[in-house]
């Protein structure tokens, strides 16, 4: 008998850049390409989700309950919350183990850096991925990244990201839905060429860098390494583009059946 392994599609970003968008809407898509798919939700603090979680840490924390109980802020009772999963991951490991899925997606907290930049986040993920295979998507709000500064911080942030969580990651820009057409080139032109970046950064009269136009060009070029897609997780729009990018880190191109 052959066991399938699920492959694991970590869905990471700033708070509000639309992991639990994209996670419904990926959710729908592999589905009506009929592929199996479930979800696990680590957001302790969400109150409504737009998709049915197979598994859902607030089965075991609960971040409001946490910052009632404990007195503390809403940072203070996430960080609880996701240090409290981690010391008792033997459970949601269980369940997850369970699901019979082709994919399991993983929805993160919205606090990028209370999951991804301590030590618990990854620790949660590492427990429950085991020896399976996963793709990061790091997700970048199309909007935002108009102004090149903007995108190259985010890039540099998905970077640092990359060497905590260490799966093989891809930037997915979202909301594209939301850009007039000029925009969507001009922020296309920025993310297929680390040198139209590069050299907007550097023109940049609002920022005071450090750097030099060519340790900017050099460092452009390297944080490229990581593939790019721009999505609507409204429209469906280069959802196909996305599942294509997937398909090619976790299985080299096939489908999964
Ligand atoms: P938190 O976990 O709460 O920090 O946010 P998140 O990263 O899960 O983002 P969420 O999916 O909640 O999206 C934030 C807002 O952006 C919501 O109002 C979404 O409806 C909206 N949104 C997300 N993706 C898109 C998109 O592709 N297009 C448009 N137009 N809106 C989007």
């Amino acid at each position: 008998m052959v066991v399938k392994i699920p492959y694991y599609i970590i869905v990471l970003g700033t708070a509000g850049s639309g992991k639990t968008t994209l996670t419904s809407m990926l959710m729908n898509y592999l589905d009506s390409h009929q592929m199996d798919v479930a979800a696990v939700n680590l957001d302790p603090a969400v109150e409504e989700l737009p998709y049915n979680p197979d598994v859902d840490i607030r089965e075991w924390v609960d971040a409001r309950e946490v910052m009632v109980k404990r007195g503390l802020g809403p940072n203070g009772a996430l960080i609880a919350s996701v240090d409290m999963l981690a010391l008792n991951i033997g459970e949601l490991k269980d369940e997850v183990d369970s699901l019979k899925s082709n994919y399991i997606i993983i929805d993160t907290p919205g606090q990028l850096e209370i999951f991804a930049f301590r030590d618990s986040g990854p620790v949660v993920l590492r427990t429950i991925i085991g020896d399976s295979k996963a793709v990061s998507l790091f997700l970048i709000d199309g909007l935002y990244a108009l102004k090149p500064s903007n995108l190259f911080s985010a890039m540099l942030l998905s970077a640092s990201t990359f060497f905590r969580i260490k799966y093989p990651q891809i930037n997915v820009f979202t909301k594209i839905d939301l850009l007039s057409e000029a925009e969507y080139s001009g922020l296309l032109s920025m993310i297929e060429n680390p040198e139209e970046l590069a050299s907007r950064v550097v023109e940049d009269a609002d920022i005071n860098l450090m750097w030099s136009s060519e340790e900017v060009y050099g460092l452009a070029e390297k944080l490229y390494s990581f593939e790019s897609v721009p999505v609507s997780n409204n429209s469906g729009q280069g959802f196909d583009d996305l599942y294509a990018l997937i398909q090619r880190v976790l299985a080299g191109g096939e489908d999964y059946l």
